[in-house]
């Protein structure tokens, strides 16, 4: 139901009122009639409801129009006023309209077109400023309800960030310790080609610990050294079951037995190639027997073709077995050291090693991966001490392992950087007794 607004007539004589309830009786509006100012003060009092517009004669005993509509604009601020006056009230017209109190003044007589299309149009002014006061307190509402959805938000915002934040180093820590773990398991995997033949033992370590420092001479990312880490720990996965005289591959085999040895490096491969993580490794695998010069198994790969990683593998296990892998020294003491010390023997096995790394560069090896590789090795020569060795008996709880902890059976224990807590130092000497454990211990100097 559309809206009726409230009219209010002043007037002191009832003839004139009358008439006026004539002239408007056809309008849609509530008309109200008052004789005199006071009278109509009285009525406004009593309404308690607004009224949309006022019309007051000027000249009324008592109380004239200005006066009058001066004090109904205390009481209606928003109403319309109309001041119906003749030309002899000028002085009281220009005060009233200076003042403000009216909108607008018609003179006496009126022509009835003329106060009627007034009246609507005062009406019409009266909709636009409640609307336009309406739309000013809406929009005042709605931005105090943004600026509050707005804190909210942020607050919600930066309470989720925290919360993300918080997780992630969650995962991050979760996935540090995965990686760890897995690192771990495929020590322990590694350490099961040495069970299986212990003239290998310790071999997969060493390759391993030589192959990650050529990877951080030549620069590569942690990424490609884990992964050339865990190659290395695992070349020769694929020797296990091989029978006896397979082991050795220095040509003193017969062509059959070669054979069957060359499978290896492949068959490495298919062992891992399921396992999640592993299959890049499985790639250095496969190509830890490549020759620089395309002469290797199992594809004949030659220079570029072989992945660097398996270079750096095939280098470093060629040195571990001339170094320390007893087949070789055999040979050596056999041949040319009938009777040396132990530790003469190891430095006169470093030097043929290097030589023999010299010798097959362009032929076995890529000259870069030799190049790395000699610097590494003058490096261990001259390293800054950071660790010590210790007895096992001397073992005690807060050291801290500088290299992983092996049986001599080649068994896996603790990797590097593991702190021997009381519970780890009481297991390794139980088990020390049944499966020795590899001596000496190597700890970090504690500063
Ligand atoms: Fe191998």
């Amino acid at each position: 139901m559309a809206y009726k607004h409230r009219v209010l007539f002043v007037d002191d004589e009832a003839s004139i009122l009358k008439s006026l309830k004539r002239l408007f009786r056809k309008e849609k509006y509530e008309l109200f009639f008052a004789e005199g100012g006071q009278n109509a003060l009285d009525l406004i009092d009593g309404l308690g409801k607004p009224i949309s517009l006022i019309v007051s004669d000027q000249r009324m005993p008592g109380m004239n129009g200005a006066e009058f509509l001066a004090q109904a604009k205390v009481i209606f601020p928003r109403a319309r006023r109309i001041l119906l006056t003749g030309y002899s009230d000028l002085d009281a017209l220009v005060a009233a309209v200076n003042e403000g109190n009216i909108h607008r003044y018609l003179a006496k007589p009126w022509d009835d077109d003329g106060l009627v299309l007034a009246v609507r149009q005062e009406i019409e002014q009266y909709d636009l400023i409640v609307e336009n006061l309406r739309l000013q307190a809406l929009s005042k509402k709605q931005n105090q309800q943004l600026v509050q959805l707005n804190q909210n938000l942020e607050a919600k915002v930066a309470e989720r960030s925290q919360e993300i934040i918080a997780k992630n180093k969650q995962l991050s820590s979760l996935n540090a310790r995965l990686e760890n773990n897995f690192l771990n398991t495929v020590r322990a995997f590694g350490s099961i080609i040495e069970i299986a033949n212990p003239a290998m033992a310790g071999h997969g370590r060493r390759v391993s610990e030589m192959s990650v420092a050529i990877c951080r001479e030549i620069g590569l990312d942690a990424s490609e050294v884990e992964q050339v880490e865990m190659a290395a720990l695992l070349h020769d996965l694929g020797v296990i079951g091989l029978q006896g005289q397979a082991y050795k591959h220095f040509g003193e085999n017969p062509p059959d037995v070669r054979k069957r040895y060359e499978l290896h490096s492949a068959s490495g491969q298919a062992m891992v190639q399921f396992i999640d993580n592993l299959d890049q490794v499985g790639l250095l695998i496969r190509s830890h027997h490549e020759n620089y010069d395309g002469s290797g198994f199992p594809d004949g790969l030659s220079e570029g073709e072989i992945p660097l990683g398996s270079q750096i593998i095939s280098a470093s296990d060629m040195y571990d077995r001339i170094v320390h892998l007893q087949t070789r020294r055999d040979r050596l003491k056999r041949q040319i050291m009938p009777s040396v010390d132990r530790k003469d023997e190891l430095q006169a096995l470093k030097k043929d090693a290097e030589t023999e790394l010299k010798q097959q560069s362009f032929v076995k090896f890529d000259p870069a991966v030799v190049k790395a590789f000699l610097v590494v090795v003058q490096q261990k020569g001259k390293a800054v001490r950071t660790e010590r060795e210790v007895k096992l008996v001397d073992v005690k709880a807060g050291m801290i392992l500088s290299r992983a902890l092996y049986c001599r059976s080649g068994r896996f224990l603790l990797p590097e950087n593991a702190e021997l807590i009381d519970r780890f130092v009481g297991k390794l000497k139980h088990l020390h007794y049944n499966d020795p454990v590899r001596e000496p211990v190597y700890v970090k100097l504690t500063t």
